[in-house]
């Protein structure tokens, strides 16, 4: 397996895989993530140092995405969608995915990354509840489902997180 920088040829794939990640009852349905992601694609808070794919040989197979969101006009990155295609799930690979994208965030000195998920999964990679470090989601029904990874605490900005502006139809 290889993991590297998503580039624009990776992104049908990057659909596909999305969408057969979070597919539904129904197959044909596109689950919202994929409209998600094409948006996160075009908007100004894309940053293409935060969005990584995962390949088998030259099949794209994993993806995650860390786009800016923003507390009291300071910087902070807002992770997801992550999506691994069902047939390569359990293996490791969303986990490799998550570390990737740890490394590039110390390495570029981002302060913490916040998300919306299961506790039971993100918890393992250091996520805790956000509310505990003074970030505060915009839907008080998140609850524990929000989450940060905190990189340098002393920078880390506190106050009412907004995510980039394609997830703010529900978010
Ligand atoms: C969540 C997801 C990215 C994990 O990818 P993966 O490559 O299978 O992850 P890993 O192999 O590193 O870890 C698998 C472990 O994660 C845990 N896990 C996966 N989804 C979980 C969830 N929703 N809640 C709790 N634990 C979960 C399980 O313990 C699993 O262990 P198992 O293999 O013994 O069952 C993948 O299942 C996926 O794409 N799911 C659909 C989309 C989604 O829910 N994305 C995350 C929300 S944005």
């Amino acid at each position: 397996m290889r993991i590297r920088p998503e580039v624009f040829d990776d992104r049908a794939a990057v659909y596909a895989l999305t969408h057969a990640a979070f597919a539904g009852i129904d197959p044909m349905v596109e689950p919202e993530e994929v409209g998600l992601l094409q948006n996160l694609f075009n908007c100004e808070q894309y940053d293409s140092r935060f969005s990584i794919v995962a390949l088998d040989d030259t099949a794209v197979i994993g993806h995650v995405i860390a786009t800016w969101g923003e507390v009291e006009g300071e910087a902070l990155l807002g992770l997801g969608p992550l999506a691994v295609a069902p047939e390569y799930q359990h293996r490791g690979v969303g986990s490799i995915l998550m570390q990737e994208i740890h490394d590039k965030a110390e390495e570029e000195r981002v302060s913490g990354i916040v998300l919306l998920g299961a506790p039971a999964y993100y918890r393992r990679f250091g996520y805790g509840p956000a509310q505990a470090q003074g970030i505060i989601p915009t839907q008080s029904m998140w609850g524990e489902h929000f989450m940060v990874r905190v990189f340098d605490e002393a920078r880390l900005p506190r106050g009412t997180f907004h995510y980039a502006k394609p997830f703010r139809s529900d978010r």
